[in-house]
């Protein structure tokens, strides 16, 4: 009937032959793509009489139907073979057992963390976090050290450029005010002060988390872990943390052993201060954690700082000192990690290397429980 009928026939035959989709989509381009032979025909239409075109539009629509469908239906095809091919070949044997070694461990600083938080649920303390980008006023105004505070030089503290409200950085002439300027918080110390303005009194807190010092040696790294401790109540004194962190240490090493020392001590937030040792003895040349420090062969290991919290903080904290009192303690998390587990380089603990997490790391089914042991090893 007309001069194309016979090309629109070559291209539904090869349409229909095609093998692969990338075959598909080149005939589309060839007969539909914007040179295509029959998208040529389109365009003759606007050059028509409006008879002609009457006459003649509706057979060239037709054929770009026609192959248009044609198109559809082929992929569609080609698809499906597709599918059935990969349903027919891939498979995956869900029966197969488990690998025979377990991929991945647990962090022996997370598991120490996970530890501390079953130890001390038993003691009725819940987990508080806080902000690792923390303010001045919370990491030590609020803490008692006041700006000119000479503690606060031992902190080596990362500090933030000081910004102005609008986020620019402040010239001298126009500082932002201290309280506000930001910094790497250097304890987690400041999650006692927000604990306390949160939730007020009573309070009984345990807060791990990461810290930051300028500090790096093979026992200091510049970010490290510790763990704080904060009990607020009426009539709470130095007898209650003694017990607690005996109780606490015990559990932890899994000692009954566990033998303390108090030594007079300062830090500004808390008054009294104590310095906590914890006697030791060496074993294969190893200092092993319990007996008494002071026999032949033992010794005295300095562990943790704590006190009886400082009118002042409570005060800062918006608490009533006559009211309530409160006794804190902070320690180092890898510090207890590296006892327990005698581990020697801080630094391998932030290498991220896979050998030593395959050797120090834990097995993710060996959750710490009082019942289990807080330190069972798979
Ligand atoms: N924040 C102290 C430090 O980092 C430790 C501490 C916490 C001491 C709580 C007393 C009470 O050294």
């Amino acid at each position: 009937m007309n001069e194309w009928n016979s090309r629109k026939d070559e291209a539904l035959a090869a349409i229909a032959a095609a093998g692969t989709a990338d075959a598909v989509e080149a005939l589309r381009v060839e007969a539909l793509g914007k040179q295509g032979w029959v998208s040529q025909l389109l365009k003759t239409l606007g050059r028509m009489t409006p008879e002609e075109r009457q006459e003649k539009a509706p057979a060239i629509q037709a054929v770009r139907a026609e192959i248009a469908d044609a198109i559809a239906a082929r992929k569609q095809a080609l698809d499906d073979a597709e599918l059935e091919r990969r349903l027919a070949t891939e498979t995956l044997d869900l029966s197969l057992p488990a690998p025979e070694t377990s991929r991945g461990s647990i962090h022996p600083v997370s598991q120490v963390m996970d530890e501390l938080a079953e130890i001390f649920a038993d003691l009725g303390f819940s987990v508080a976090t806080g902000p690792e980008i923390e303010d001045d006023w919370h990491n030590f105004t609020a803490l008692n050290m006041a700006e000119t505070h000479p503690a606060r030089a031992m902190h080596d503290t990362f500090y933030f450029p000081d910004k102005d409200a609008e986020g620019r950085s402040a010239s001298s002439s126009e500082a932002v005010s201290r309280k506000e300027r930001m910094l790497l918080r250097t304890h987690t110390s400041p999650v006692q002060i927000r604990s306390m303005v949160e939730q007020g009194a009573p309070i009984r807190i345990i807060a791990p988390g990461r810290v930051y010092r300028s500090d790096s040696d093979a026992t200091h790294t510049p970010m490290f872990h510790q763990i704080e401790g904060l009990v607020v109540d009426r009539d709470i004194h130095l007898g209650h943390l003694k017990w607690t962190l005996e109780t606490f240490l015990k559990a932890f090493f899994e000692r009954d052993d566990i033998v303390l020392r108090l030594r007079p001590s300062y830090f500004p937030f808390t008054e009294p201060s104590v310095e906590v040792d914890v006697g030791f003895e060496v074993v294969d040349g190893r200092r092993v954690l319990g007996g008494s420090g002071d026999a032949p062969g033992h010794g005295w290991m300095e562990l943790l700082g704590s006190g009886v919290v400082n009118r002042r903080v409570l005060e800062f904290a918006g608490l009533d000192p006559d009211e309530w009192q409160g006794f804190a303690f902070g320690v180092g998390v890898d510090r207890l990690a590296m006892l327990k587990y005698a581990m020697d380089d801080l630094r391998a603990f932030f290498d991220g290397d896979g050998r030593w997490l395959a050797h120090y790391g834990f097995s993710a089914f060996d959750q710490p429980t009082l019942s289990g042991g807080v330190g069972a090893r798979a």
